[in-house]
């Protein structure tokens, strides 16, 4: 297991049902759970049957070739497939040859034509850095002037380095959010119990995006027939189009998805497991993930999509200042008496333990608190439970992960109209 955040614990915690696993570098979470070791070892110098890469990076980097040039078993696509996930221009070119739904796009490399093809837009404006930035560097905003700022700060390499030097600017989508990932073996593929994450940093999706700051599974608008038609209209096409460009993807294809009248359209591709998704969706399947991982890198998956029992509702704690300038190093005090709630596990993301042998923010999104119930309530109650017995200073969270739907409540107002209503992307 390859990576460090609360979705490589929470990988790690589910894998270790039937495997032993190794995590590198692993965090305080993973070096305290039983079956689990944790070494700082170079993931080429580990001795593993299979080898399941957590983050985007090292995929985009290559490390996935590396391994399998070295005759390694590997869970996560090699860097022609992380592609889509590298490169927003580049996946969206390819979800278009396939015959994706998806929102209407161009590619700038300048300044001038990308303004006046915002000008054509009749808005709210959605404006992408075409590399890697951590899920920050999407701005969905009903505000033109703020649009074009954006655009100016990412294409002068400003706001996010060479990442932002290319900008995808895109239709806004209207709808319900959902994410709902898919295990492949380069011809098949089967999908995981669907979730719904929550970008935004404040209750009621307000403020900044951030890489996630709770979700939730299953999603009472992920009928199976919805599920049937991203695998037929959306996930398979790719797969196949992927085969066709000579892609053999082994990995997790992670759909994010916009549920809207005319169906569900695609709003990215990632090629890992979704954080905190994974926190939310791994708790909830029963049966052997390590053979079924195995099976997808080994290329002989089979039909059947993972079981899964109850709900899960997975709430993030961030540091103060976070998502733009995380402070760290405050101490964080009740972890153990979190996991003492019926259900609850907490996962770390950006903790660290000092000589002292205290507990230290050590990042942006900190823990991930995970409660599984029979149904969405229990869970959520089981989650907030936990979330109440730990403290930071500065600590932020939402307050209103997976609650129950109300006209003009959190759930029925993700993407453009939340940013219509909410002054969407002010700090
Ligand atoms: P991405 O990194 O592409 O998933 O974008 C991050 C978040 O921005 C998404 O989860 C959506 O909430 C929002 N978003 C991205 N693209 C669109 C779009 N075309 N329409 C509406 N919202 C979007
Ligand atoms: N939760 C969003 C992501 O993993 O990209």
């Amino acid at each position: 297991m390859v990576g460090s955040g609360a979705r490589e614990h929470a990988l790690a915690v589910a894998l270790a049902h039937t495997a032993s696993v190794v995590v590198t570098p692993g965090n305080p979470g993973t070096s305290g759970t039983a079956g689990v070791d944790t070494t700082t070892a170079p993931a080429l110098e580990v001795d593993a049957d299979l080898f399941v890469v957590g983050p985007e990076a090292p995929l985009v980097d290559g490390l996935a070739d590396e391994l399998r040039a070295r005759g390694r078993a590997v869970l996560g696509p090699g860097a022609d497939g992380a592609r889509l996930e590298g490169s927003k221009a580049f996946m969206k070119e390819l979800a278009t040859a396939a015959g994706v739904p998806t929102a209407a796009w161009a590619s700038f490399e300048r300044v001038d034509a990308a303004v006046a093809y915002l000008r054509d837009l009749p808005g709210p404006y959605v404006v992408k850095t075409d590399g890697l930035a951590a899920g920050k560097g999407v701005l969905v905003t009903a505000d033109f002037d703020e649009a074009v700022a954006d655009v100016e700060s990412k294409l002068s390499g400003a706001a996010f380095g060479d990442a932002g030097r290319r900008v995808v600017i895109e239709e806004a989508l209207e709808g319900v959010e959902l994410s709902l990932l898919a295990l492949c073996d380069g011809e098949r593929l089967v999908v995981l119990p669907p979730a719904q994450d929550h970008k935004r940093l404040t209750d009621g999706d307000f403020g900044p995006n951030t890489g996630g700051m709770g979700a939730f599974s299953p999603v009472p608008g992920a009928t199976d027939a919805v599920v049937g038609a991203v695998v037929d209209e959306i996930l398979q096409p790719t797969l196949a189009e992927l085969r066709r460009r000579g892609i053999d993807y082994r990995g997790v294809l992670y759909a994010g998805l916009m549920l809207g009248a005319d169906g569900p359209k695609l709003v990215e591709y990632n090629v890992r497991f979704g954080d905190p998704e994974a926190q939310a969706v791994l708790p909830r399947c029963t049966g052997d993930l390590a053979e079924l991982f195995l099976a997808a890198a080994e290329g002989r998956l089979g039909d059947d999509s993972p079981a899964a029992e109850g709900a899960a509702v997975c709430v993030v704690l961030a540091a103060p200042g976070y998502p733009a300038a995380p402070v760290t190093g405050g101490v964080v005090d009740g972890v153990d008496r979190a996991g003492t709630v019926e259900g609850v596990t907490v996962y770390h993301a950006g903790t660290s333990r000092g000589r002292d042998g205290a507990l230290r923010v050590a990042g942006g999104r900190v823990l991930t608190v995970t409660g599984v119930g029979a149904d969405l309530r229990e869970a959520r109650e089981r989650a907030y439970d936990g979330v109440g017995r730990v403290r930071f200073d500065g600590m932020q969270f939402r307050t209103d992960i997976a609650a129950p739907a109300r006209p003009g409540g959190a759930r029925a107002r993700t993407g453009a109209a939340a940013a219509r209503s909410a002054g969407a992307g002010a700090p």
